[in-house]
């Protein structure tokens, strides 16, 4: 038997931050209005020499050099991103000429911001299947891009970056005590598609789109999807919350990481906070919240951790790991 465990980690942001502030010249909002909603404080933005593939790239070196390896030594790449550098090819393949992998294969996935919990899924399940040894899960995203400047329900809430882990096969069953990832549970409704979308797509327009929502209701819909599949992972996992030792939930609104966590019965010092410094930076979110709680010496090594992650489709997910 084979479990995939998580051997490094890292992130990397744009240079530019943009704070609440400037949304006051832009749009009718103000400081106050996206902190008090959102817990927003500040997001990067990338510059026009700044991708999803350069700063894709920049989270898997910086994923590589804590794990104490090189490219050659991955021979897999699965990027989730809803902000490709084109519509073809896979900006995975991208990441993997310039990291200078001559050898592996690599693929974008989509999943708007539950993207990177269904990648850590899929690609423990290429490791369990022995598809794969050693593989970097990566979620970059440029949300500024697809961001409609005009309008103020969407354009203060979303920023750009990148967060990706090396996960490496090792012997022995996933199992509660060992390091790993232990359980994941998946899911996505179609019939919610409208409620948050792009305008936009080759197949339809022949534009990439602006990003639209109905945030009210994606807030409504919210904790009870994200509790649905967490409660699902603990029963897979046979625990409860107070088994967890660090709670990673998509860095979409202050509000929503609160009334799940309260509803799941997660301490309060158990949750990882990060979208007063990103905003909601979709795939990037989770992988970018857990470096940071890895360089804020959060989450150390052998600690439950759980992730979780909604967004548009609806999709959501959770996975378990054992760091
Ligand atoms: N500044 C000032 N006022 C604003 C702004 C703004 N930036 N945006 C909206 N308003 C106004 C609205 O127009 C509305 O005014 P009205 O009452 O005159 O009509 C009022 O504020 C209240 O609007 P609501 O939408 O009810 O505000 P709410 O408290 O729901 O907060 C928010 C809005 C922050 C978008 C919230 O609904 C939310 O976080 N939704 C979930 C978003 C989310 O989680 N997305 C995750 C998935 S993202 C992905 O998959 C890509």
């Amino acid at each position: 038997m084979t479990r995939s465990v998580v051997r490094g980690i890292g992130s990397a942001l744009p240079r530019r931050i943009m704070k609440n502030a400037e949304f006051e010249k832009l749009v009718d909002t103000t400081d106050e209005w996206i902190v008090q909603r959102t817990g927003i404080r500040q997001r990067h933005i990338a510059s026009e020499d700044e991708t999803t593939a350069s700063l894709g790239e920049a989270a898997a070196r910086a994923a590589l050099d804590s794990a104490g390896l090189t490219p050659a030594d991955i021979d897999m790449i699965i990027l989730a991103t809803s902000t490709p550098n084109n519509t073809f090819p896979a900006t995975a393949v991208e990441i993997q000429e310039r990291l200078g992998m001559s050898g592996g294969f690599a693929f974008d996935m989509q999943a708007v911001c539950s993207g990177f919990v269904y990648a850590i899924t899929t690609a423990d399940l290429y490791i369990r299947g022995g598809q794969a040894k050693r593989m970097l899960v990566i979620g970059s995203e440029t949300f500024s891009r697809i961001l409609d400047w005009n309008d103020r329900t969407t354009c203060v809430l979303f920023g750009d970056g990148a967060g990706a882990v090396v996960l490496e096969a090792e012997d022995g069953e996933a199992a509660l005590e060992q390091r790993g990832v232990i359980a994941s549970s998946l899911r996505s409704d179609g019939s919610q598609r409208d409620k948050l979308y792009v305008d936009g797509g080759p197949s339809t327009t022949c534009t990439v789109g602006h990003l639209r929502m109905q945030g009210r209701e994606v807030f409504k819909h919210a904790v009870g999807m994200i509790t649905d599949v967490i409660e699902d992972v603990f029963d897979k996992a046979g625990i409860t919350a107070e088994d967890i030792d660090w709670f990673v939930p998509h860095q979409a609104n202050r509000r929503i990481i609160d009334a799940s966590a309260k509803k799941l019965g997660i301490a309060e010092e158990k949750v990882v906070v990060t979208v007063d410094l990103h905003g909601n930076t979709s795939a990037a979110s989770v992988p970018l919240a857990l470096s940071v709680a890895v360089e804020r010496g959060q989450i150390k090594k052998g600690d439950l951790v759980l992730l979780e992650a909604m967004g548009g489709g609806f999709t959501w997910g959770a996975v378990l790991v054992r760091w």
